[in-house]
């Protein structure tokens, strides 16, 4: 077998077994090469010098033992090699944190443009997890400081780790809150993928989604128990200039139909993904 042969045999496999990909792929081809890959050692973002090369045993074995975990425990391919890309930036993960995934993503690589009109001088990351989205926007905007706040210590020792490897101590702070209880300050851009999942979502969930922490996505019986806090919040803790964009996936009807006055706009992605909307200062309740 060489590594393309490893590659389709891998894929075969998983798409026998049934998974469900949503982690970071959306096909049985490109969850195969992301694992055959890690089990050679090799980078799924580098190109491969001789795909021809045919696999040792132990080379073989490797492929063989991560296609196996794979459909026996039904974890995202990234808790198995624990490491993922958001914003083209690497992330270390684990099971105390959501796999990355978020559209917010592609509004990052955008400067959030058209809806920030300023470089921003404070950026909150409300619910961080492995805090992808607060380092990416480090990335994005150079001279801000940021804030990342999460429930979960366990989640926060994930983002602390993925702060040190992209050296940000100085620039980011990492808040152990519920919410904003422990948040000080006002923000230019509140930025935010809480948990948003409701009681019937819930209900019928893939395996690999069920062996993610169900802190970060069951959010109540519509999904909004914790968008509705945000939006209670978030106006004291933005500049009058500032925005506010959420996260609520498909309790975007839900959260029109419990907020009708509101003016969301409900924001569109080139690369995918839906539910996620941005709010001015002067739009939210006081
Ligand atoms: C959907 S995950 C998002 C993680 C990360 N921002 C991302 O996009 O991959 C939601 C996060 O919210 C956190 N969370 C849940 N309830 C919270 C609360 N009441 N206050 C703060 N964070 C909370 C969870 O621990 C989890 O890390």
């Amino acid at each position: 077998m060489n590594i393309e042969q490893a590659i389709a045999h891998a894929a075969r496999q998983f798409k026998a077994a049934e998974l469900y990909f949503g982690h970071g792929t959306d096909n049985e081809w490109d969850e195969a090469a992301w694992l055959v890959l890690h089990a050679l050692g090799l980078s799924p973002v580098e190109e491969i010098e001789n795909p021809a090369l045919e696999l040792d045993e132990v080379q073989s074995a490797a492929v063989e033992g991560i296609i196996a975990v794979r459909i026996e425990t039904r974890k995202p391919a990234g808790y198995l090699t624990n490491k993922v890309w958001f914003c083209g930036l690497p992330f270390y993960v684990d099971e105390r944190v959501l796999v990355p995934r978020s559209p917010i993503s592609e509004l990052i690589q955008n400067y959030f443009h058209p809806w920030l009109t300023q470089e921003p001088q404070r950026i909150l990351d409300m619910c961080t997890g492995s805090g992808c989205i607060g380092i990416a926007c480090a990335y994005a905007f150079e001279e801000a400081e940021i804030v990342a706040a999460d429930l979960s210590a366990d989640a926060l020792a994930v983002a602390e780790r993925n702060r040190s490897a992209h050296q940000l101590q100085d620039r980011l702070a990492l808040v152990e809150s519920d919410l904003f209880d422990k948040v000080e300050g006002q923000f230019d851009l509140i930025v935010s993928n809480p948990p948003y999942v409701d009681f019937e979502d819930m209900s019928i969930l893939e395996q690999e989604y069920k062996n993610e922490p169900q802190m970060g996505l069951a959010s109540g019986k519509d999904g909004l128990d914790a968008t509705r806090v945000i939006l209670a919040k978030a106006k004291q803790h933005l500049t009058p200039n500032g925005i506010l964009i959420v996260e609520v996936g498909n309790s975007e009807e839900a959260l029109c139909a419990a907020y009708p006055h509101l003016p969301f706009i409900w924001l569109e992605f080139e690369y995918g993904g839906h539910g996620v909307f941005m709010l001015r200062a002067e739009d939210l309740p006081a």
